[in-house]
């Protein structure tokens, strides 16, 4: 049984989100509460607050206050070519597919600080197929869309970077793509020439286009179960026949509303067809 304490505790939570989702365009309240309130313990020790009713007077009484927040209720982890078998799964069996059609759109959903966009840019451009592809990279944290623009990233993280790429069947040498300078590696413009970036939540917009793969790894995992059903149904919407969905490891569609929309591509490495 949950204690009196633990129960005031996901009492105020619950608030917390109510206040975020009053005063801002943000809507946690249906993500995962466990991994949620992890998070906010920290922030609430971060800000120096006894509760989180304290954290809640501050989200409604400070305007600029959210965007502090935001770092704690969203995830940023991410690696180039993270997962690499998945990567190779996309070279091998997906893109024969893909190069069947004349031109392609492909929607990297809650790209953070874009490594899965570029990690796919570079894949695309090794198999031919850059120039007739347009890119989507979304995602509702304003600030690693600006990382993802930028493409800079502390160089001591491209050792794990080129092990990736190396293990995801890389055709060339990582550092093909980047150029070193102070400390960082900024990749090159033309990977993401093709590129719309833009801020757009899977919890509350619309599908925007139609697309032939959709990568959106790793940004399920922090949704309760209706949540997910929204994401993957706007999925469903997006791709066009015989569509490709990857997503991350731990997930699985197998108990969505929609799983029947869907057929295993590759159970493995987790990539879906549209039936
Ligand atoms: C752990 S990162 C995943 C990055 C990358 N896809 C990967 O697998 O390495 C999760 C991303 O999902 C984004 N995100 C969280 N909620 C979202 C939502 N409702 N709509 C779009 N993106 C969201 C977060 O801001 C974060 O950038």
């Amino acid at each position: 049984m949950r204690s009196e304490a633990t129960q005031s505790d996901d009492l105020e939570l619950r608030l917390l989100l109510e206040a975020i989702h009053e005063k801002s365009r943000y809507d946690f309240r249906d993500y995962s509460h466990a991994s949620l309130k992890r998070r906010l313990v920290q922030a609430r020790d971060r800000f120096n607050c006894a509760s989180f009713s304290q954290l809640q007077h501050r989200v409604l009484h400070d305007p600029s206050f959210i965007a502090e927040l935001l770092p704690y209720l969203t995830v940023q982890v991410s690696e180039l070519f993270r997962d690499p078998s998945y990567f190779m799964a996309l070279r091998t069996q997906v893109i024969p597919h893909l190069r069947t059609y004349p031109s392609l759109k492909v929607w990297v959903a809650g790209c953070s600080a874009g490594e899965e966009l570029y990690s796919l840019a570079i894949l695309f451009r090794e198999e031919g197929l850059e120039s007739r592809t347009i890119f989507y990279a979304t995602d509702i944290n304003v600030d690693a869309l600006k990382k993802a623009e930028a493409g800079v990233y502390e160089l001591d993280r491209l050792a794990l970077f080129t092990e990736n790429h190396r293990k995801a069947g890389g055709k060339a040498s990582l550092s093909n793509y980047y150029t070193a300078a102070y400390g960082h590696a900024k990749f090159d413009k033309d990977l993401r020439a093709r590129t719309v970036f833009s801020d757009h939540s899977l919890v509350s917009d619309a599908v925007f286009a139609e697309t032939h793969l959709i990568s959106c790894r790793n940004v399920m995992i922090y949704f309760n179960r209706e949540l997910q059903d929204r994401a993957i149904g706007l999925f469903k919407d997006s791709l066009a026949r015989r569509g490709f969905l990857g997503i991350g490891a731990k997930e699985s569609l197998r108990f969505s509303a929609h799983a029947t929309a869907f057929t295993d591509f590759d159970r493995e490495q987790r990539i879906y067809q549209k039936a």
